[in-house]
């Protein structure tokens, strides 16, 4: 990279205004540059607005994504700090709650699954516990009396994403961050190899460096030269959230049984999610759906059945071609990525923010982020197994 201009003068360009592009963002307005962020529609309305806030390392582990679990785990354990600091700086708290997650078999079938997650979160050093019928119901004392087997991972937690979400737009103005939203799509202006600013809204704004955080539509900017353009798509998921009552909640941890979770928020929603959909940016409520959720839901905590749906929605989750996220250079200066957090982008956004905004500031990449660059993807290519463009 070239000499970079004195942070003072160095003008910061954002695109995208989810809980990726505000926290860095945040970050950069805190530490004295000049940053414009830009949404299209209204900041945290995107994947943020639609998650339902879990910062579940331990029980989303995956056979294989052993690297991944490494970021997850490091971004976990910046959270409490993350959201005290972020409670400072904009008066709001993120509800960070720290019952743990419970995750229930029903049948010797899902105990077999159940056993094969253990044995990996034992292997990766994941502090979970293995709960008998008995020490799962004096937990939750309305779960299935059925459930054959249990874990405990007291380490995973929950935040409120959509406080998140105002809190981090609260604490990157107060920081001096410039917000343009509801201007429509930004793009973006490259001259000679390099990023020289973003147009948006009749707005042109020349930008040192610009951070693309657009979430699944990040390859779809404008003017984002395809050697920059990250293999990310949408991948859909629908949710819904019944009323239990606040003073009297059926649920206090957060519970994972076969094809749903169920997140129980301080104000009574009981949130139920989520399908994992490959079907582009449909918007669909549908009824197998909603099906799905609440049959399983329905079969873990019997007790929703009388509750009321008071609200369901879709998102789109920005998957990568192999889950994990695309952060850091790209071969045009000045052009950073920030995107494809997938399943994890809450649970990552202290450590995104972190890493991105050191890239910025020092031009340093950070060793956590290291493995996560675009150019893993040229790397596949090159040895001709995968298409670069096909996530
Ligand atoms: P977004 O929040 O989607 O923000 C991108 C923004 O960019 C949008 O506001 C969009 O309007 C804007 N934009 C797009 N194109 C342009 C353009 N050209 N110009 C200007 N603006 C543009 N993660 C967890 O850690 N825990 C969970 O429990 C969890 N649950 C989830 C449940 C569901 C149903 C879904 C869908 C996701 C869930 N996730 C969860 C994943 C998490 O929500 C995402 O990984 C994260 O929100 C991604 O943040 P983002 O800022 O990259 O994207
Ligand atoms: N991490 C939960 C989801 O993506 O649905």
């Amino acid at each position: 990279m070239s000499a970079r201009p004195q942070s003072s003068t160095r003008k910061i360009a954002i695109i995208g205004g989810g809980v990726i592009g505000l926290s860095i963002g945040w970050r950069l307005a805190a530490s004295g540059l000049s940053v414009a962020l830009f949404e299209r529609g209204k900041a945290g309305h995107g994947a943020s607005w639609a998650a339902a806030g879990m910062l579940a390392a331990g029980s989303e582990v995956e056979p294989g994504e052993s690297e991944l679990f490494g970021l997850l785990k490091q971004s976990q354990a910046n959270w409490p700090a993350f959201a005290a600091e972020l409670a400072q700086a904009s008066g709001l708290d993120v509800s960070l709650r720290t019952e743990g997650t419970i995750t229930i078999a029903l049948s010797q079938d899902e105990v077999g699954r159940l056993r094969q997650t253990y044995a990996l979160q034992q292997q990766l050093g994941v502090n979970s516990q293995w709960l008998t019928r008995t020490e799962a119901l004096e937990r939750e004392p309305y779960l299935n009396p059925r459930l054959a087997g249990a874990i405990l991972v007291p380490g995973d937690h929950q935040v409120e994403n959509r406080i998140l979400v105002q809190a981090l737009k609260l604490a990157f103005t107060r920081a001096g961050g410039s917000l343009f939203e509801g201007i429509g799509n930004a793009g973006i202006k490259t001259a000679s190899g390099r990023a020289v600013g973003v147009s948006a809204g009749g707005i042109d704004y020349p930008a040192d460096t610009i951070v693309v955080a657009a979430g699944p539509w990040s390859p779809e900017i404008e003017g984002l030269p395809a050697i920059a353009s990250p293999p990310v798509r949408p991948v859909k998921g629908q949710m819904t959230a019944l009323a239990m009552d606040p003073t009297s909640p059926i649920l206090t941890h957060v519970l994972w049984t076969q094809k749903a979770y169920l997140v129980p928020r301080r104000d009574g929603r009981l949130l139920i999610g989520a399908t994992t959909e490959e079907r582009g940016f449909d918007t669909a409520i549908t009824a197998g759906g909603m099906l799905s959720l609440l049959e399983s839901a329905w079969r873990a905590l019997p007790g929703i059945e009388e509750m009321p749906i008071i609200e369901s929605w879709v998102g789109f989750r920005p998957g990568s071609r192999d889950d994990a996220p695309i952060l850091g250079e790209t071969s045009i200066e000045g052009l950073i990525l920030a995107t494809g957090h997938h399943r994890n982008g809450i649970l990552l956004t202290p450590i995104t923010a972190r890493t991105i905004a050191r890239l910025v500031l020092t031009g340093e990449t950070d060793p956590a982020i290291a493995p996560f660059g675009l150019s893993r993807f040229e790397d596949q290519d090159s040895k001709g197994t995968k298409s670069w463009k096909s996530a």
